[in-house]
């Protein structure tokens, strides 16, 4: 048994829906162990300015429905300098905090990864970001959600644009990548999908609305797209077709907000438990993913290097279904 006898919990960089869930489930797998907790608020942020609070069990009741993150989160700079972790790892040291679980995506695995070589303190991460572009795990914590948000706003928005006959370019997240666009670009039936991963998509677009004879339309752009985002897109597409009635929706951050699915739920409890199981048997630098419905351990420096690639089955599943 590792000599771990009190462990911090943090989430950081953009919050996701489940990361209530997933703290919850940390904190108390970590009681479980006989392990005292510490929640970490604000991320890196917080763990530089000692912003520490001891957690009970009761402190994480009533929140596994909740999105949001109750410690808070942050993008933080000071963290990638070597005086802001030296000063948070003197905080660690004061509140005598033997390892970490940080929830978060690749930004938050770097930062535990360097610190953790830096100084002795194991860290074991969660991935917990709407855009599910983690290497080494089939999801996300709070990707469902998003997900289910999306296909919900844009079922509004196809109402509206059958009943004006508009063509309509709606905007979603994902940064590099086109996970919540091509999977929501499914669900709802979108008539193109455009998404990072695939160059040279206008020309194919125009193709489509050439040859298209329907009365509307709706057109999901990942906002990390090579063709620009959504509003660039349509400037242009207005310019050839000036019969079409074109409006534009970007979706922004309702996306990373409401309460998280089951699937987020579920997936977040197991995670959260099996990031404690990992430091208690000696693992470090890792973050706990789902691979083919099992929990799995992968090193940071995998999860950071490697790209998570679309399935380009379903590629051709949009393609063949839009036709
Ligand atoms: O990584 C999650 C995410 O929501 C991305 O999809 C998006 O590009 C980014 O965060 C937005 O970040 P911020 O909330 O800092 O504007």
């Amino acid at each position: 048994m590792p000599n771990i006898k009190k462990i911090g919990v943090l989430t950081s960089g953009g919050d996701a829906p489940g990361m209530n869930a997933a703290i919850r489930a940390v904190v108390r797998a970590a009681l479980y162990q006989n392990l005292e907790v510490v929640g970490i608020r604000r991320g890196y942020k917080g763990m530089i300015e000692g912003d520490f609070i001891p957690m009970t069990s009761k402190d994480v009741g009533n929140i596994i429905q909740r999105g949001g993150t109750i410690l808070g989160t942050a993008r933080s700079k000071e963290f990638r300098t070597e005086e802001g972790r030296q000063q948070a790892y003197k905080n660690l040291q004061e509140h005598k905090i033997d390892a970490c679980v940080v929830i978060g995506g690749d930004g938050s695995f770097t930062g535990a990864g360097i610190f953790s070589k830096e100084y002795d303190i194991p860290f074991i991460g969660i991935p917990g970001t709407i855009d599910n572009d983690l290497f080494g795990t089939d999801y996300t914590i709070g990707y469902d959600t998003a997900l289910n948000t999306v296909v919900e706003a844009v079922d509004r928005i196809r109402d509206t644009a059958s009943a004006h006959e508009r063509l309509f370019f709606i905007e979603v997240m994902g940064r590099g990548a086109g996970f919540i666009a091509l999977l929501s670009g499914i669900a709802t039936g979108a008539e193109a999908v455009l998404m990072p991963e695939v160059e040279n998509q206008e020309k194919g677009l125009i193709d489509y609305l050439n040859r298209q004879n329907k009365k509307s339309n709706i057109i999901l752009v990942a906002e990390g797209s090579h063709a620009g985002g959504a509003a660039a897109i349509a400037e242009k597409v207005k310019e050839d077709f000036k019969d079409y009635d074109v409006r534009v929706n970007v979706l922004g951050h309702m996306q990373r907000g409401g309460s998280p699915s089951a699937f987020d739920r579920f997936l977040a409890s197991r995670l959260g438990v099996a990031s404690i199981e990992a430091l208690m048997d000696n693992q470090r630098s890792s973050m706990v993913g789902f691979v083919n419905h099992e929990t799995v351990l992968v090193p940071f420096n995998k999860t950071i290097k490697f790209n998570r690639n679309l399935n380009r089955i379903l590629l051709d599943v949009a393609d063949i279904l839009s036709y």
